[in-house]
């Protein structure tokens, strides 16, 4: 329970419905003994499952199979988009040799991730010994507070979709290029109906190497209609 805490859940929404969906297929099935309603609180209970394993293992697994693309090092100026608990933010911080760092930024909102907030992120990277590495503001990603150029990584997991309408997702990007340097990559995973949205308009903004890939059940949230896909891009050099 302390590590789900720490880590938060994604999408709390959803996995209660699944949860209610199985609990009231379960009783009625239980009651009136229609096999029916007993494969429907099997199918609700499978697609929570889903969604817990993707909010809880699955994202990590993503992660951690990316990172070691990304030749993290001393000269690393990274950036995470919306990094709630910081999953992805502290797991560069462990990576990044000493001069490295990672700044995360977040508006801290609770539907998005449970117990989201500044201290409890600002605690897990003192907890973490990691400070000198990482460190967290409260910003939207529609305004960065950032001088153009600041960062050569920006990184962003599972925050963008949150952003709505999509004119605020495209300010995000446009953000995200902004204060990216040239030869800058970007890494966004995210959902995968986003993914497409994302390619467009990093095309339009001029980056190079686009590249969009799938994670397979461990990126499944609820079932593999609803993926979370990786997106690697590059900002071109003048
Ligand atoms: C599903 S959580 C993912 C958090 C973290 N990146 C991870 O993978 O565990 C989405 C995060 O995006 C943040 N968020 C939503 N809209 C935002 C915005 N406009 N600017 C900054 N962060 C935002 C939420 O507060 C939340 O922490």
């Amino acid at each position: 329970m302390q590590r789900v805490r720490e880590n938060g859940i994604d999408g709390v929404a959803g996995i209660a419905v699944c949860g209610v969906g199985s609990l009231i297929c379960l009783a009625v099935g239980l009651g009136s003994h229609q096999l029916g309603w007993l494969w429907g609180a099997l199918i609700y209970g499978v697609l929570g499952g889903c969604f817990l394993h993707t909010t809880l293992v699955g994202k990590g697994v993503i992660w951690d199979r990316l990172l070691p693309q990304l030749d993290l090092s001393a000269q690393t100026q990274a950036l995470d988009v919306g990094c709630g608990h910081g999953l992805v933010m502290l797991k560069i911080a462990e990576r990044l040799p000493l001069g490295g760092h990672v700044t995360g930024i977040d508006i801290w909102r609770q539907q998005d991730q449970t117990h989201n907030s500044l201290q409890a992120t600002t605690d897990r990277i003192a907890a973490a010994d990691l400070t000198a590495q990482a460190s967290v503001v409260t910003a939207d990603m529609r305004d960065l507070p950032f001088r153009n150029q600041q960062f050569n990584l920006v990184v962003s997991s599972l925050a963008v979709h949150n952003v709505k309408p999509k004119t605020g997702r495209l300010e995000s990007l446009q953000e995200m290029n902004r204060v990216l340097q040239p030869g800058g990559r970007l890494v966004i995973v995210d959902l995968g109906f986003t993914c497409q949205e994302y390619h467009e308009a990093l095309r339009r903004l001029g980056f190079t190497d686009i590249r969009v890939t799938g994670n397979g059940y461990n990126g499944w949230w609820s079932g593999p209609w609803m993926p979370t896909l990786t997106l690697t891009a590059r900002k071109p050099t003048p």
